[in-house]
């Protein structure tokens, strides 16, 4: 019979591997980062993920159970498509913006993760628990809101207007996206700006 507690450990485990790859993971994802604020915030994250690994094998210590990992498939498809979208975006003024929403991806699964184990470990009754999974999903939450807040200020407007900035300085390149269809719909506000500036 398996009950909370296996349920709890379960997905314990888990999250021990999914920390434990994204320790690998995020000086990669730093290091691909070409704007400083962000790579800060990725460098500050990796730094509280590394806590993240010792704060769980005290929640495993907590129940008198050695810290064991096992495979995380959702981090592992979730970090795979990060490093293809980082591949496909290299040198481009859009980087940033898909790292972030790469990020964000993996942090909306850890949140998810731990509220639910900060929930059981309540119904567990282990108090040591329930603080530790606390502090860890008040540190995920924190850095979600984080990169909503570089997005919004610095990293989606770095990938919307540089690009327009080149699109609108070469002409030729303009005829081709626009030809191949991929060009977005809606003017944007640098070429807005532009198309005033000529009337
Ligand atoms: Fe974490």
């Amino acid at each position: 019979m398996k009950t909370l507690k296996n349920l709890f450990l379960d997905e314990l485990a888990d999250m021990y591997d999914a920390e434990k790859r994204l320790v690998k993971a995020l000086p990669k994802m730093a290091k691909a980062a070409t704007c400083d604020d962000l790579r800060a915030a990725i460098r500050a994250h990796l730094k509280e993920t590394e806590g993240h690994v010792t704060k769980l094998e005290q929640v495993f210590e907590s129940f008198d159970e050695n810290a064991k990992g096992k495979t995380c498939e959702a981090t592992v498809g979730l970090l795979k498509e990060g490093d293809e979208i980082a591949a496909d975006f290299k040198g481009s003024p859009a980087i940033n913006a898909a790292l972030v929403s790469a990020a964000q991806k993996v942090e909306h699964y850890e949140i998810a993760s731990y509220g639910c184990l900060h929930e059981w470990a309540g119904l567990l009754e282990n108090e040591e628990a329930v603080g530790l999974l606390q502090e860890i999903l008040e540190e995920e939450k924190a850095a979600n809101e984080s990169l909503t807040e570089l997005a919004r200020s610095t990293c989606n407007q770095q990938a919307l207007g540089e690009s327009d900035a080149k699109e609108v300085g070469d002409d030729a390149n303009e005829k081709s996206v626009k030809r191949s269809g991929s060009r977005p719909s809606v003017p944007s506000r640098k070429r807005a700006e532009t198309l005033r500036e000529s009337n």
